[in-house]
């Protein structure tokens, strides 16, 4: 499903038009299509169809209430990493038995709300972390849903900022540790095993690196097995990757049959965080271009400065991250288009969304940066006193905004003014 595409010569998100949503909203504003999130979601149930699974959609990717809302009526569960993605999955009325809590720093007053909550299950990530879960449980009188989150070390072959899978790497704790925590676990009577579990990486393009990683983790569950202690889900975390300019998609299908494949016959659920695969292509960021700047010389750049900057949209600074940026006003005439940096109002020159694009553009132009429904929002910041942007869900011919603009006063309201 192609959620965002030219009606008319004017780029739309399902039926409605991107200049609609502008002129309400204003701009900078993410807009994001439901129907999108929902298509994604049956692709995975599809391609795990011979498998028992529970989709937990991994909240950071994207943690918008409306977003959130789209999923919990789909029937997913959530991955969450820190007591704020609890609340917002609690306040959109989700089960907290549902809820996987993922995340190497779980603090005590974190634990303490998942135990009260009675969220599914803690993705403990070191031995001191298992040993905190099971005293705060013992303290409140409650039994703590445990699964281990398992360092594989397995290459995931991705952007080093976002591969988790190897020993190098602050997550899970290695298959060597697995079977003694396992133990102790199962000793205490204020743990409940329940699963083992690993996440190797972010916006992975081939399988092997997964099926490996499965393969390492069904090895100690069958271990286990052999103590008589019975893991009743593996967790293969998320990382599925989509295409952001010409890149293949993860191979959905194939995932599927080697996970089938791999877990054979045993009474096993499978459970997914996937984020990116979810969201990233069902949402863009719309912005307004406010001044043109072509070269003074000819060894100077073309800049197009928008109202969008990287306080909105950090990826591209942080990780040099490649979207696609398109005029939601399709040009006549390709002859006009010109070599442009598009870049936002910040003060440094790591402010940019785009190197070198070749388009037609004018001053007062609507440009949509695309594939920014994961990862974008959620990383936004208020950086040179910048209102976070709006959004807006988008429903067939409908629309809602799902978050106003910020406001400086919103900023300004927390902190303290007076003499
Ligand atoms: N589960 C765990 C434990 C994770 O740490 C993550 C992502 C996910 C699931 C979801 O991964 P996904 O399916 O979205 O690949 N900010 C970066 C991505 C960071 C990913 C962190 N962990 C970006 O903009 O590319």
């Amino acid at each position: 499903m192609q959620p965002f595409a030219l009606r008319n010569g004017v780029l739309h998100a399902e039926g409605v038009s991107l200049e609609t949503i502008a002129e309400a909203v204003g701009t900078p504003v993410y807009v994001y299509s439901r129907t999108y999130f929902e298509n994604r979601y049956q692709t995975i149930l599809n391609a795990m169809a011979k498998l028992n699974v529970v989709i937990c959609y991994a909240v950071k990717a994207n943690s918008n209430l409306g977003v959130l809302r789209c999923f919990a009526n789909l029937g997913a569960g959530f991955d969450i990493v820190s007591g704020g993605e609890l609340q917002r999955v609690i306040s959109i009325g989700a089960a907290p038995a549902r809820v996987v809590f993922s995340g190497v720093g779980k603090s005590v007053t974190e634990i303490d709300l998942a135990l009260k909550l009675g969220i599914g299950c803690f993705n403990v990530e070191s031995a001191a972390e298992l040993d905190r879960i099971a005293a705060r449980a013992e303290l409140l009188s409650k039994v703590a849903p445990i699964s281990i989150r398992i360092n594989p070390d397995v290459d995931a072959n991705t952007h080093p900022y976002i591969s988790t899978g190897l020993k190098e790497n602050k997550f899970g704790v290695p298959a060597t540790h697995a079977i003694d925590l396992y133990r102790q676990a199962a000793a205490s009577e204020s743990l409940s095993v329940r699963g083992i579990d690993c996440h190797i990486g972010s916006q992975l393009d081939t399988v092997a690196p997964l099926a490996e990683a499965c393969a390492i983790l069904l090895e100690i569950v069958d271990q286990l097995e052999s103590l008589h202690i019975h893991i009743e889900h593996i967790d293969m975390g998320g990382g599925l990757g989509v295409s952001y300019r010409d890149e293949e998609e993860f191979d959905l299908e194939t995932y599927g049959r080697h996970l089938a494949a791999l877990i054979g016959e045993r009474d096993i659920k499978l459970l997914l965080e996937p984020g990116r695969f979810l969201v990233a292509n069902g949402g863009v960021l719309l912005t307004r271009v406010e001044y043109l700047k072509p070269q003074a010389t000819p060894e100077h750049k073309n800049f197009a400065v928008v109202d969008a900057a990287m306080n909105d949209l950090l990826r591209p600074a942080l990780y040099q991250a490649w979207h696609d940026v398109v005029p939601v006003k399709a040009q006549a005439d390709a002859a006009d288009e010109q070599c442009w940096d598009i870049v936002g109002p910040v003060c440094e020159s790591g402010d940019f969304l785009a190197h070198e694009r070749h388009l037609a553009l004018s001053a007062g132009d609507l440009l949509a940066v695309l594939s920014a429904g994961a990862y974008g929002m959620v990383q936004s910041s208020n950086y040179n006193t910048r209102g976070r942007p709006a959004e807006v869900l988008v429903d067939g011919s409908n629309f809602q905004v799902v978050r106003r603009r910020e406001t400086t006063m919103d900023q300004l309201r927390l902190e303290l003014n007076e003499g």
